[in-house]
């Protein structure tokens, strides 16, 4: 080859990697690369959720009892007013897109008909011994669009394999099959360690039941202690840590573990694992229905939406239907309370007017990654992004016009979908911290210890991230029924 010719091809070579850059920056910049690990698919339609049910129903319904002896006689199952279209409806009203009920609980009473025990409705006089519970909640479920998720309890104080490994993993796969083949899309099913200090010694085959699990169900998110989709937040009060990673180390955590309660309560920001948590609680004290209690006040029910939902968590309600086989109109009409009292504070965002700028943005004005996007209808896949990882404390304010911002809740949620990554905020009004925090995530809820404020500028500032922090939105709220040291509010 000739010198001529080289340098004739040098040339070309420089000329079309120049004209390859040229166009590269002509088109729209690319979102950030994500900082693992991330959700699948199952678990950020999950994350949506935000409010779930349980529906604890069962043999201890009828005996004023949490935890059944496994001695119940069939017989004294009879709800005869069972309607698991007015359960679905009382969720549906509540804003609830997913119901899960106790198949079976500890005293092993299955309220389906199962082939391989006659522990069940099979032996009782509801319906003559041809009723499924199971089956009603799926079809009503099915008649308001909304999911169905199953409990089926590992510990089994009747069944008499239990104890003898094999056998009683078998029953139990067995069972799995049963409820998993015959009831159409199961969405999550519940796995637990509770059991009594004198429960014969078993050890349960996890990994057999987890991989059947998902054999048969392709879009099943499996909750337990230690997941794999979804995990346990640590206790039964509905409150996540105000550090809630939905990131944690598997291999660190065992189910029935009494010692992993802090971990999982807070998560882990170098956690290998993306497993969220939810939060179980009741909305009476027990888990099944009894005669003497009666539901949680409103305030206590709004605290626990605040340090559940609030705190990057789904919150998981109980509500027991009674011995008649309804739920409560008590309990039904304190879930309509709670779901007006969300919707009347989150329904009205005060920043939707005003005028949004951030310390700077990817891509620069036209890049599609600017701080209006914190301000639209997508709280997922439209964010705010800062230019680059090294700009010290990225912010974004909200600024409002004329007569000024007056608040008492914040609402800051983060783009999950490229991974949970802010560790560290603050927020001022006009100069003035008001409030500060850890992690954020899917969701995080400031309800202003001071009450209310008033001011002109809000700004949120990111002390801490992995990478650059991608915020999806932001609100400015007011809360009518939060009234700290017995404030009113004006
Ligand atoms: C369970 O096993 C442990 C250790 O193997 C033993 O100390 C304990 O007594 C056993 N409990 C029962 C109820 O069999
Ligand atoms: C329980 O968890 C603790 C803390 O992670 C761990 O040290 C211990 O080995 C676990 N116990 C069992 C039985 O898995
Ligand atoms: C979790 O795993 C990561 C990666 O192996 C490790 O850096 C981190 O220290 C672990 N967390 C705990 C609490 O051990
Ligand atoms: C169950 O709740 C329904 C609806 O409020 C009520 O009509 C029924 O009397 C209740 N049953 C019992 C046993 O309290």
């Amino acid at each position: 080859m000739s010198e001529t010719r080289c340098s004739l091809c040098l040339i070309t070579t420089l000329f079309l990697l120049f004209k390859f850059a040229i166009s590269w920056q002509e088109l729209a910049p690319t979102p950030p690369l994500p900082i693992l690990p991330l959700p699948a698919f199952s678990q950020l339609k999950w994350q949506q959720r935000e409010l779930i049910m349980f529906l604890h129903f069962g043999v201890n319904t009828f005996t004023d009892s949490e935890w059944g002896t496994g001695h119940e006689n069939p017989a004294i199952f009879n709800p005869v007013g069972l309607d698991a279209s007015q359960w679905v409806s009382t969720a549906v009203d509540a804003g609830v897109s997913l119901v899960i009920l106790t198949a079976k609980h500890h005293d092993g009473f299955c309220l389906w008909p199962s082939k391989y025990t006659d522990h069940s409705v099979i032996k009782s006089p509801w319906k003559n011994g041809k009723g499924d519970v199971v089956q009603e909640l799926v079809n009503a479920a099915k008649a308001r669009d909304i999911d169905v998720g199953l409990y089926l309890s590992p510990w089994d104080r009747h069944d008499r394999r239990y104890g003898h490994d094999l056998p009683y993993n078998e029953y139990y796969l067995a069972q799995l099959q049963e409820l998993l083949k015959k009831y159409g899309s199961v969405r999550e099913i519940w796995f637990d360690g509770a059991k009594g200090p004198n429960a014969p010694n078993m050890s349960y085959y996890f990994t057999d039941w987890f991989s059947m699990v998902k054999e048969l169900q392709s879009s099943i998110n499996i909750f337990s202690d230690a997941g794999p989709d979804v995990r346990w937040v640590g206790n039964e009060k509905g409150f996540a840590g105000t550090t809630c990673w939905s990131t944690i180390n598997r291999t660190s955590l065992s189910i029935g573990n009494a010692s992993i309660e802090h971990y999982i309560n807070t998560g882990d920001p170098r956690g290998t694992d993306w497993l969220p948590p939810e939060c179980d609680v009741s909305i009476r004290d027990g888990w099944f229905w009894h005669k003497s209690e009666s539901p949680k006040k409103l305030s206590q029910l709004l605290e626990i939406y605040y340090n559940s939902v609030g705190r990057n968590c789904l919150m998981l309600l109980n509500v027991p239907p009674n011995s008649t086989g309804l739920i409560s109109e008590a309990d039904a009409h304190r879930l309509r309370e709670f779901r007006s009292a969300i919707d009347t504070i989150f329904s009205t965002n005060l920043a939707e007017k005003c005028y949004i700028k951030a310390s700077s943005q990817r891509g620069g004005k036209e890049g599609g990654f600017g701080p209006q996007n914190v301000l639209d209808n997508d709280h997922l896949w439209t964010y705010w992004a800062p230019r680059d990882v090294d700009e010290d404390d990225p912010w974004i304010e909200i600024r409002g016009s004329g007569e000024g911002l007056r608040f008492n809740v914040i609402r800051i949620q983060e783009a999950i979908g490229l991974g949970q990554r802010i560790k560290r905020h603050e927020i001022y009004v006009d100069g003035k911290q008001v409030a500060k925090g850890t992690t954020v995530g899917h969701k995080r809820l400031h309800r202003l210890e001071m009450g209310m404020v008033h001011g002109e500028v809000v700004r949120i500032r990111i002390r801490k991230s992995k990478g650059v922090p991608l915020i999806s939105s932001v609100g400015l709220h007011f809360d009518p029924f939060w009234h700290p040291n017995g404030q009113r509010p004006k």
